[in-house]
């Protein structure tokens, strides 16, 4: 049976990782600067990680959500200790769309309305109305479109005023850093007037941390760069280094019912298991001082080099803007210097998304490749 060719694929078989780097087929080593989009939090193969994940699924790998399960409350204190968000409620899942999906959903039981507003350029998964409030109509079929979404221009606080103002608004979503758009952000003045426009019209602020959360910003969730408080904040990527797992936060004010949301395999001990040690790693190797540093080492480095426009984005979440569609570029930085980069919807963008516990060491291997890659881009042209 042929698989659904829905991915355009580059020519190469990673078998195996082990820290920053992954391995091929063929035993050739990969410098790791996208983590498969943000995913690989603390490192592929973290020992940390092998072993919380082997100990598990010797012992329990999985039961419903029917038992008492004492991973997901040692996961969510952590999650409250190290995020540093006291008091909100946390409910599990496998995916980011699916933690917008339920987001999303428990903003309309809350407020009892069912239109959301988001932004121009913002992606949010791929489920019905994680994607309704995704703009890249590519994505959204006949039966999402029907979920009433506006969008708007990201720093458009009129616009947002306007459309709360009408009553029929249950949230605002909105990424602190764009992941798939492009590395955009808003201004502080924007995000702190939707966090009180929200508040005093019935609207529940959203934010989704799926790709900018987990310590990838510099601070544990982006959000917290500005003086906001969301009512939701949706995580996945990071959280499980590679093991499906995702999550909400939700602020105290909503309250849960029985039944009122649920899945079969979020929160299992498996994935609870993988994401207490991610969380375990890093608290232990400080991976947020790491991802400043490195981050700030990166920023310097891409300063000194004329060909990028545009350095994007925070922490070890940055993009490189360029004058030419990268296309070519990341090819030939994955097939001649053995390096893994990422895209975004904004065609001249080098997406930067590595593993936090990265070194100044790779960060020198991936300039020295870029540069060399640049002179052979001006030679062509
Ligand atoms: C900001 C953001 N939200 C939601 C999602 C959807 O996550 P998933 O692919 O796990 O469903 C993504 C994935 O790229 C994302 O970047």
């Amino acid at each position: 049976m042929p698989l659904f060719d829905v991915y355009p694929l580059y020519n190469v078989t990673p078998v195996s990782g082990k820290g920053i780097h992954v391995y091929d087929d063929q035993g050739t080593e990969y410098l790791d600067l996208y983590g498969g989009h943000a995913v690989i939090s603390i490192g592929h193969a973290h020992p940390n990680y092998v072993e919380a994940v082997t100990k598990q699924v010797e012992t329990l790998g999985f039961y419903s959500n029917a038992i008492q399960n004492p991973l997901q409350k040692q996961l969510a204190n952590k999650l409250e200790q190290l995020s540093g968000c006291k008091d909100y409620q946390l409910f599990l899942v496998n995916s980011g769309a699916e933690a917008n999906e339920n987001a999303l959903k428990l903003a309309s039981f809350k407020t009892g309305k069912s239109r959301v507003i988001a932004f121009k350029n913002g992606f949010h998964g791929r489920t019905s109305a994680a994607v309704a409030a995704t703009d890249n109509p590519n994505v959204v079929a006949p039966l999402n479109a029907q979920q009433k979404v506006t969008f708007l221009e990201l720093n458009d606080v009129e616009g947002v005023k306007r459309e709360l103002e009408k009553g029929d608004v249950c949230a605002v979503i909105v990424e602190f850093i764009q992941g798939v758009g492009g590395l955009d952000q808003g201004t502080t003045e924007f995000f702190e007037q939707v966090d009180a426009l929200c508040k005093a019209n019935n609207t529940m602020f959203i934010a989704d941390e799926i790709q900018c959360g987990y310590a990838r910003s510099g601070k544990f969730f982006a959000f917290q760069h500005y003086n906001v408080t969301p009512d939701i904040i949706s995580l996945a990527k990071g959280m499980g280094n590679g093991f499906p797992i995702g999550g909400i936060f939700i602020h105290p004010d909503i309250e849960a019912k029985y039944g009122m949301l649920g899945t079969t395999f979020g929160g299992n001990h498996l994935a609870c298991a993988a994401g207490l040690s991610v969380l375990n790693t890093i608290e232990s190797e400080n991976l947020l001082d790491n991802v400043n540093n490195i981050g700030a080492y990166f920023v310097e480095k891409a300063k000194a080099i004329p060909q990028i426009k545009q350095i994007k984005g925070r922490g070890l979440m940055l993009g490189l803007e360029f004058d030419f569609e990268v296309g070519d570029l990341r090819k030939d930085l994955i097939y001649n210097y053995k390096i893994f980069t990422g895209g975004a919807a904004n065609k001249k963008l080098l997406r930067i998304l590595p593993p936090l516990n990265i070194e100044k060491q790779h960060i020198d291997q991936f300039f020295e490749a870029l540069t060399k890659a640049l002179v052979k881009i001006e030679a062509t042209v």
